[in-house]
C-alpha cells in the first residue's frame, strides 16, 4: 500500500454528539453491525453531520476514505466524493444515499471534451478540481480540492501549461496566488456564484465587526470582500482562532450546523445573496436521513465503476495525497 495512506491521521474521527431520535439509534445499530463508517460533507444536513464518524471538507473526507479499516463505506455527500472513496477502496462497497446527487461542476466537464480540449495542446498539464467525475480524473494529472489547490499548483512542472479544470472561480483565485497562468475551464458551482458584491457589501455594513468568510467558488466580486477565503474545513480553524464573535460565512448553509457545534459561543451569520439568504445544494440535500438508514440496510445504492476507469482515477488522487502529505 502507499505510504502516504498508512501516514498517522492528521484529522481524527471526531466524537459523535448525542443523539437519541429512533432513526439515529438505528442508523448506529446498522452502522455497528455491519462495520461500516459515516463520512458526511460540511454540507449534509444537520442530523446526518451528527450520526457521522467524521464530518469534513473534500480533502478530509478523502483522506479518511484513503485510511478506514471499516468494511463498507457510506458517504453522505455528493456522487463525485463518493466515487472518490471507491476508486481508494475498490474492493469495498461504497454506498451512497441518494445515487442522483450530483454536482453543476461534475456536470459542466464532461470526459470527451475535456479529452477534446487536451488534444489542441500536448503540452497540457491537467489539474482537475475533486468536483469532477471519475472519468475525468482518469485523464488528469493530478486532482486538488479547495483546501490543497494552491499546493497541487505550486508542486506542478515548471515546463508545462496549466489547464485547471472544471471550476473557473477557484481556478483564477489559485492563480491569483502563485501567479502562474492557467488554461481555465467555463464551469461554476451554481451556488457560490449566487453571491453578490452589493450583497456582501450590505451584510458588511449591517456587521462591521464580523469578518467575512467565503469558499473560493464564489466569485473574485466576492472573494475580493472576504477577510478569509478558504476551503469548508480551514473556515473552522480560521473562525475557532479569530477572536471575534460574530463572523458572515459565504458557502453553502450546512456549514453553520457545523461552525455552530464546532464553536458553540461564536455566531455565524448567513451571507444573503439578491435573492434570499438560504443558500442550500440541492444535491447535498438529497440525501435524508430515511435515505441513509435505508442505503445501509439494504446496501444499495452503491457506487460502482468500470475497471479501466478505477484504475486510471487512483493516480492522480494518489499523487494529490502525496502531495498534500508533504511539509
Ligand atoms: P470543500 O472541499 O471546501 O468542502 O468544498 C466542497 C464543495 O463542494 C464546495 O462547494
Ligand atoms: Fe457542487 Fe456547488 Fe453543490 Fe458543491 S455546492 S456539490 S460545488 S453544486
Amino acid at each position: 500500500m502507499n505510504a502516504v495512506l498508512e501516514a498517522p491521521q492528521t484529522v481524527g474521527i471526531r466524537p459523535l454528539r448525542d443523539v437519541s431520535d429512533p432513526l439515529s439509534l438505528e442508523i448506529l445499530e446498522l452502522k455497528r453491525r455491519h462495520n461500516a463508517v459515516i463520512l458526511a460533507h460540511n454540507y449534509q444536513i444537520p442530523e446526518i453531520q451528527d450520526v457521522a464518524d467524521y464530518v469534513g471538507d473534500s480533502l478530509g473526507l478523502s483522506q479518511q476514505a484513503a485510511r478506514t479499516p471499516a468494511d463498507v463505506i457510506v458517504f453522505c455527500g455528493v456522487h463525485f466524493m463518493a466515487e472518490t472513496a471507491k476508486i481508494l477502496n475498490p474492493n469495498k462497497p461504497v454506498l451512497l444515499p441518494d445515487q442522483d446527487a450530483g454536482c453543476s461542476l461534475e456536470e459542466s466537464c464532461p470526459a470527451d471534451r475535456l479529452a477534446a480540449l487536451q488534444r489542441t495542446n500536448p503540452n497540457f498539464y491537467t489539474i482537475a478540481y475533486i468536483n469532477c467525475s471519475a472519468a475525468v480524473k482518469a485523464i488528469s494529472d493530478v486532482i486538488c480540492t479547495s483546501g490543497n489547490a494552491r499546493k497541487i499548483v505550486e508542486n506542478a512542472p515548471k515546463d508545462r501549461d496549466l489547464l485547471f479544470v472544471p471550476d473557473e472561480n477557484l481556478g483564477a483565485w489559485v492563480t491569483e496566488q502563485t501567479c502562474r497562468p492557467m488554461t481555465l475551464w467555463k464551469g461554476n458551482c451554481y451556488v457560490h456564484v449566487e453571491w453578490t458584491h452589493n450583497a456582501i457589501q450590505r451584510i458588511r455594513r449591517e456587521h462591521p465587526g464580523a469578518p467575512v468568510v467565503a469558499h473560493p467558488e464564489c466569485t473574485k466580486a466576492v472573494r475580493m470582500l472576504a477577510d478569509e477565503v478558504c476551503s469548508t474545513e480551514k473556515m473552522v480553524t480560521y473562525c475557532r482562532q479569530n477572536p471575534a464573535k460574530a463572523f458572515v460565512i459565504a458557502t453553502e448553509a450546512g456549514m453553520l450546523h457545523r461552525l455552530r457545534r464546532e464553536c458553540p459561543d461564536k455566531v455565524f451569520i448567513p451571507a444573503p445573496t439578491e435573492r434570499c439568504a438560504c443558500n442550500e445544494c440541492r444535491f447535498m440535500k438529497m440525501n435524508t436521513l430515511e435515505k441513509l438508514r435505508d442505503c445501509l440496510r439494504d446496501r444499495t445504492p452503491e457506487v460502482l465503476l468500470p475497471a479501466n476507469i478505477l484504475e486510471k482515477a487512483r493516480l492522480p488522487i494518489e499523487r494529490m495525497l502525496e502531495i498534500s502529505a508533504r511539509p
